[in-house]
């Protein structure tokens, strides 16, 4: 029996986060074998209200990648927005500041549960695939809602409970390997307009239709061993998981369900 690591545990985010290999490795099996082509950085981009003179900060950016879609459109760059990107990770940080100082981007070392700006400061924040590893979720948002201005806009995107987590459980209960599965995952699709409406008077949500269609088993099998969650599963059970996944093969395809989605939130 293995415990699923708690996604919020300050060691397990130091030892995952440290460097960006892991969310590499991850971003790389959705890019290979998402089913939507859009993709969910692209469609989350595509819908932010940008406008000239706006005041943005990301919270959480992790590698940035967001930002590939601003330097690609060249009226956006053209709207002299202050873009303040962030995450509390040095590794991210130092990784942040090689990509984008200089290009008209800040980069700050910033903990969501203490933001380091005054009340009223930001048109539009953004937090997506983080609030899942705050502690206290409740204290997380008030400080959002402190420093968004009063017609801001804060979205923030995370997963479902119907989706790539509940698939790997129900292979692992399959396999016999034991693991406490029972740990929540503070912030969902499901449970997230309910936590967004005690800091918020608009909140709504949005899904990203998608799933995974993979051929090589592999990738998958090693993207599982790259999860926050699952640090505690053993090297040993790699074959076997290789095995259950090509098993499940229909057409020469796994079929990996995804749940992704986002929330758009607003003061007034
Ligand atoms: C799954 S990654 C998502 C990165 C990026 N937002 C994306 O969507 O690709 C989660 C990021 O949140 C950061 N993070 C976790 N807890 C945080 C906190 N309390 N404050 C700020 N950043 C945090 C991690 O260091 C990591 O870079």
């Amino acid at each position: 029996m293995f415990d699923i690591s708690n996604m919020s545990s300050k060691a397990m985010l130091e030892e995952q986060y440290k460097n960006t290999d892991n969310l590499r490795l991850r971003k790389g099996l959705h890019e290979k074998y998402s089913v939507n082509k859009v993709g969910f950085q692209r469609w989350m981009f595509e819908q932010y209200p940008f406008r000239t003179g706006m005041k943005v900060l990301e919270l959480g950016s992790g590698r940035g990648e967001l930002w590939n879609y601003y330097f690609d459109n060249a009226v956006l760059q053209g709207y002299d927005m202050e873009i303040t990107l962030s995450d509390f990770s040095d590794g991210m940080v130092e990784h942040l500041q090689q990509t984008y100082t200089g290009r008209g981007m800040s980069v700050r070392k910033i903990d969501i549960s203490a933001i380091p700006f005054a009340c009223d400061t930001f048109d539009l924040i953004i937090a997506n695939s983080m609030l899942y590893h705050v502690k206290d979720i409740d204290a997380a948002l008030c400080e959002v809602r402190r420093v968004l201005k009063k017609d801001g806009w804060f979205y923030c995107a995370t997963l479902g409970t119907n989706g790539m987590l509940q698939y790997l459980y129900r292979a692992l209960d399959a396999l016999g390997i034991s693991c406490n599965h029972e740990t929540d995952v503070s912030f969902t699709l499901q449970n997230g307009a309910q936590l967004l409406e005690k800091q918020f008077d608009k909140v709504e949500r949005r899904d990203y239709e998608d799933a995974l269609k993979i051929d090589e088993v592999a990738d998958y099998v090693d993207y599982i061993y790259s999860m926050a969650s699952m640090q505690g599963l053993e090297r040993k059970y790699y074959d076997r998981l290789l095995d259950y996944f090509n098993s499940k093969k229909e057409d020469g395809y796994l079929y990996v369900p995804k749940e992704y989605g986002m929330f758009v939130a607003g003061k007034a």
